[in-house]
């Protein structure tokens, strides 16, 4: 029977111990760091922030998967072993998650559904005019398995969706931009969305300059940014700034340069700011564990992994 580890300081390991165990009998499931056994019988781990230099503890590791879409933690290790593959979540529930997320936020600035609560509170009856969706184009960057879910779904809603990644997509009534057009994208984007991996290059994209491209063409004459890619992609003084001097209408933020987000933050009490804690697609730990054991059960028989990391791209 292969070892099997799971490394998850911040999560409920005793359910995703559970679940792994129903989703794959045939692994001897063990648990970082109490209930290890011998780390030379472990074969495979799944991760979640793992510490710096836990997974290079287990001397005959063969595969490492992340439990998130995102590896940027793994990947930050500076110990991780090498030549070991490492493959992340792509699945239909995480994503399906995440555009429900982005759909929710987008109409919620569109509806300007903070405004007509504000005055639910006050007991004010404004009716105030709206504008149809088609008036706004949402500008996703990352157009990955997320962020191509997520704009064919804000499309079939009448959104003009624009998308922009390193290399570009083709994708019926999206208009997609390659990584040397982001100047072009930002100037029709109204209300920006970022998807993006947190790598060197994106580290800070969303900063002060890049928010004073966006368009200002849109029905609020202002942007709107929604970010849950990463934290590390935006420049939290900058959105402040930008907030605080009109340069950006409003902003949603499901991620932060630093998490949990710090409660002297000014992000928590500012007017234009909607937070949420790093929730906006959660893993489910039964779909992922049937996920991990069947990535475990492709390496075992030489099939292909799917959705490998590139180390060199970082995501
Ligand atoms: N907040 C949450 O709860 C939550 C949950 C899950 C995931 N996430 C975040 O969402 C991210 C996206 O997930 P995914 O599954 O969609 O990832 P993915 O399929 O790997 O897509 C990443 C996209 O970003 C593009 N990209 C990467 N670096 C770029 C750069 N320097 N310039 C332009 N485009 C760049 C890629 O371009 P190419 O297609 O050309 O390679 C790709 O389109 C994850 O990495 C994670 O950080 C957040």
């Amino acid at each position: 029977m292969s070892a099997f580890v799971f490394v998850l300081p911040t999560w409920p390991v005793d359910v995703w111990t559970q679940a792994m165990k129903a989703a794959a009998p045939d692994l001897d499931v063990r648990v970082w760091p109490n209930h290890l056994g011998r780390v030379e019988d472990i074969k495979y781990a799944a991760a979640w922030l793992p510490p710096a230099d836990v997974l290079k503890g287990f001397p005959n590791l063969k595969l490492i998967c992340s439990l998130g879409a995102g590896v940027d933690a793994i990947l930050g290790d500076p110990t991780l072993p090498r030549d070991i593959p490492i493959v992340r979540v792509n699945d239909p529930d995480l994503t399906t998650r995440m555009s429900e997320y982005i759909v929710l936020h987008v109409l919620m600035h569109h509806r300007q559904q903070r405004r007509l609560g504000a005055n639910q509170k006050l007991g004010v009856w404004d009716s105030f005019p709206t504008h149809a969706a088609s008036a706004l184009t949402v500008g996703i960057m990352g157009m990955g398995v997320m962020g191509a879910d997520a704009a064919t779904k804000l499309a079939m809603l009448g959104f003009k969706v624009v998308g922009w990644s390193r290399s570009r997509k083709t994708i019926p009534g999206i208009r997609c931009f390659a990584e040397n057009e982001l100047d072009a994208f930002l100037s029709q984007t109204d209300i920006l969305v970022s998807l993006l991996p947190a790598t060197k290059e994106t580290d800070g994209i969303i900063n002060r300059a890049l928010i004073q491209k966006l368009s200002r063409k849109g029905p609020f004459a202002a942007p709107i940014m929604i970010n849950a890619g990463r934290g590390r992609q935006q420049v939290e003084e900058d959105i402040i700034t930008c907030l605080d001097n009109g340069e950006l209408y409003a902003a949603t933020l499901d991620v932060f340069s630093q998490e949990p987000l710090p409660r002297s933050s000014p992000l928590w009490s500012h007017p234009k700011v909607t937070l949420t804690p790093h929730a906006a697609a959660d893993s489910d730990p039964e779909t992922i564990c049937r996920y991990v054991h069947q990535q475990i059960q492709n390496f075992e028989i030489g099939q292909p992994l799917q959705n490998l990391v590139d180390r060199k791209r970082g995501y």
